[in-house]
């Protein structure tokens, strides 16, 4: 049968049901098998375990795609704004332009930050990671804004708050931590451009917005905003299956971006391809040691545990950083020195081998450093991006008839019944 598979274990059958995706992916559904059989499954960073049905984004890693809400995301990038492939994440369809007008007004009434939490920001310490204070102001919002969110309106209500402030946040965390003046949203800028004005706009030198410019962030962020069940997305997704509220679980999923082998890939990618121009330029050296099983050093931005060809982002990415750097007339030596690195990679049996190609984060951030933005500022980028992403699967768990509170199980190995020693009689070692 079709719709069903047999697994045998010492000479008894049992029968668990297959589910099929719109795009074919087959799964094995185990509700039953610890009832049935006493089994639990065993799969280490869940790397084939489904924990969820989900209708926003699909990739195929073998082919090199992705797409949101169906829509394939070389056609975001090139068509799409930020703000409208948000609506389309968080709500499922692309949004009217009476809808994407309704959506403008809530951001921007929303935009401002309350006073107040200026003093938290001024209270870090200088050399405090963004990601670090983006995470803590985001679960403090909700000490800001304690209202309930039951009804559908309220969770709009937060989902845009959310949206509006973590920009406004991210900018003025920049300000202070260079000790200027936090600069307000202006509600006659869009989504992007308002960000890029509150980062560099000052009272000396008025930031004069650059349409390239604009464009690449929007693209950037675009290419950020979901990439299903991903770490941070999990986390955010885990945290929020204890029902707790919504700025809580997106400061867990900022928390989980930080780390280098997921978001903070695109800060690791730049001071690694630093520390190779610093040393000379021999990125064959980097390549080597990457292959080598006693030095814990990897490729940054390179391998992705679902792409097992060239991550689809990293392509718009490349080449949206030649075009970059061509219209603003900069010469980037680590773009060339990424450049040289991929060359050899790609040609390398080791890469090969391991299907490791260039993901988004190879590339993000050369342009990044194009844009102006500092490197402890990228993966702050990133989780701007991300953000409706988080909201749209936060939700999408929420509304979930399958859902339950995330709970895995385990195999134990460490010691069976042992009991208490007294201290007088263990044995010093
Ligand atoms: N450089 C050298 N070797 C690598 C690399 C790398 N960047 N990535 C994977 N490998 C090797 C790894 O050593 C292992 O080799 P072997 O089988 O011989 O022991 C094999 O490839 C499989 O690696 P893995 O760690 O089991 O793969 P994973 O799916 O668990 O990890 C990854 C995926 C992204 C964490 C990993 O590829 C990595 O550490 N990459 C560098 C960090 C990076 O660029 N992260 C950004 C990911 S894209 C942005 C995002 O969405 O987070």
């Amino acid at each position: 049968m079709d719709d069903l598979v047999t697994i045998t274990y010492k000479g008894k059958s049992y029968q668990l049901p297959v589910i099929i995706g719109t795009e074919n992916e087959r799964a094995v559904d185990i509700l039953r098998l610890r009832n049935e059989t006493g089994f639990i499954t065993y799969d280490p960073g869940f790397a084939n375990t489904g924990a969820c049905k989900s209708s926003i984004t699909y990739m195929d890693g073998e082919k090199g795609i992705l797409r949101y809400r169906g829509i394939p995301v070389e056609e975001l990038a090139e068509k799409s704004s930020f703000k409208e492939t948000a609506y389309l994440l968080i709500n499922g369809q692309l949004p009217t332009e009476t809808e994407l007008r309704k959506f403008s007004i809530m951001l921007n009434d929303n935009s401002l930050v309350h006073e107040d939490m200026k003093t938290f920001f001024q209270n870090f310490p200088r050399a405090s990671h963004p990601m670090g204070i983006l995470s803590a102001m985001v679960n403090a919002l909700r000490s800001f804004y304690p209202e309930l969110q039951t009804s559908e309106e309220e969770i709009n209500l937060t989902v845009t708050r959310l949206l509006a402030k973590v920009r406004t946040m991210a900018a003025m965390s920049y300000k202070i931590s260079r000790g200027h003046t936090v600069v307000y949203p202006r509600p006659d800028l869009a989504y992007c451009e308002n960000f890029l004005n509150m980062m560099f706009n000052t009272p000396v030198t008025p930031y004069v917005l650059v349409k390239e410019v604009v464009r690449a962030l929007e693209v950037f962020w675009i290419l950020h905003a979901d990439h299903e069940q991903n770490c941070s997305t999990t986390a955010v997704r885990v945290v929020g299956s204890g029902r707790v509220n919504l700025y809580a679980a997106i400061s867990a999923g900022i928390s989980a971006l930080w780390g280098p082998l997921h978001g903070g890939a695109n800060q690791a990618v730049i001071e690694m391809l630093n520390e190779i121009y610093r040393g000379g330029g021999d990125y064959r050296k980097a390549v080597t040691r990457a292959k080598d099983k006693n030095d814990p050093f990897r490729l940054m931005g390179f391998g992705h545990r679902v792409y097992k060809t060239y991550d689809p982002r990293a392509k718009i990415m490349k080449r949206m950083c030649d075009n970059l750097l061509k219209t603003l007339n900069l010469k980037d030596p680590l773009l060339d020195i990424a450049k040289e690195l991929e060359e050899v990679a790609l040609k390398d049996a080791y890469f090969i081998d391991h299907n490791l190609y260039p993901n988004v984060d190879f590339y993000s951030g050369i342009v990044l450093r194009a844009i102006g933005i500092p490197t402890n500022m990228f993966t702050v980028m990133f989780a701007i991006g991300r953000l409706p992403g988080w909201i749209a699967q936060w939700k999408e768990s929420m509304d979930d008839p399958a859902w339950r509170i995330s709970r895995p199980r385990q195999i134990y190995t460490g010691p069976t019944e042992t009991h208490y020693v007294p201290m007088s009689e263990r044995q010093t070692a």
